[in-house]
């Protein structure tokens, strides 16, 4: 595995294996790598000739009062792990290259950024777009491969690709989670053990929507009830949205009648975590 700093140098390194007729898979990321990172590695490694994967905590993509300055960073851990996953080019751009003082473009992706996470951190997802179209175009993947913890995320990205004419299949790989449900997140290293235990709050209420669904309940409020309710029950818990909206759109579904994604962002303590899970409902 190569390590890779300068956007000269990724340029050369993808374009002559694009050039040569080889597909490159991209497995974007922000480091601190676990599991559901790792997922995306294999199957980028499973699908492409050269797989490359960034790291790059995205200045962009977080607020003023958010967590940039504390994220978890372990560059060597992240190095044994990118190449133990099989990765060819580890890129670790630096900032000011990405950014530099005369940086002036920023990708909005209008409405569906608005919504949902969106709403709660204004900016986010202006800033996840305009780092991943520059890391598109430097890396210039065929293929580019994102986790459904973020399913918003990859809404957001699939639009854009879309919109702006890129030339980049999305693939889509499931939330890996640990054994209690709990999905797999960088920021679950914040967590106390107390809190810890209490994430699990977030799988179990979406578990018990998704009984609900099943069972026969139609109506979008009874179903956002029944989770404000379970989760309220935990006591280092505190809600910042319970959504059961449509899978495409992320409008805010009243009557259930066909698929919907229920999504939460729910504070442990001072640890915001996210989770959701599509359910499947015959129109
Ligand atoms: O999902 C992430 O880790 C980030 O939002 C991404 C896609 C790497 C952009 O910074």
């Amino acid at each position: 595995m190569r390590v890779i700093e300068s956007i000269d140098d990724i340029k050369v390194a993808t374009g002559s294996a694009r050039c040569d007729g080889k597909t490159v898979g991209f497995v974007p990321t922000m480091g601190f790598l676990h599991e559901g990172h790792l997922s995306l590695m294999r199957a980028a490694r499973a699908e492409n000739y050269l797989v490359v994967v960034s790291l790059f905590v995205n200045p962009t993509q977080f607020g003023p009062n958010e967590d940039f300055e504390r994220y978890p960073r372990d560059r060597n851990q992240d190095v044994e792990l990118a190449m133990g996953a099989g990765t060819d080019l580890l890129f670790i751009p630096r900032a000011e290259d990405i950014y530099p003082p005369d940086d002036a473009t920023r990708v909005v992706v209008r409405g569906l950024s608005e919504k949902l996470c969106g709403a709660s951190r204004p900016g986010h997802f202006e800033g996840v777009a305009t780092v991943v179209t520059k890391l598109f175009n430097m890396v210039k993947p065929h293929r580019a491969y994102f986790g459904l913890k973020d399913y918003q995320q990859t809404v957001v990205i699939r639009r854009m690709v879309e919109d702006l004419h890129l030339d980049v299949d999305i693939v889509t790989l499931p939330t890996v989670r640990e054994a209690d449900g709990l999905a797999l997140s960088s920021r679950n290293s914040y967590l106390s053990d107390e809190e810890r235990r209490s994430a699990r709050c977030l799988k179990d209420s979406l578990d018990l929507a998704e009984r609900k669904i099943h069972e026969g309940e139609r109506q979008g409020d009874q179903i956002r009830g029944q989770i404000r309710d379970r989760i309220g029950r935990e006591k280092l818990a505190r809600i910042d949205y319970v959504s059961v909206s449509d899978p495409k759109t992320l409008d805010e579904v009243s009557q259930i009648s066909g698929d919907v994604v229920i999504s939460l962002a729910v504070y442990i303590g001072e640890t915001r975590l996210i989770d959701n899970l599509v359910v499947k409902v015959a129109a």
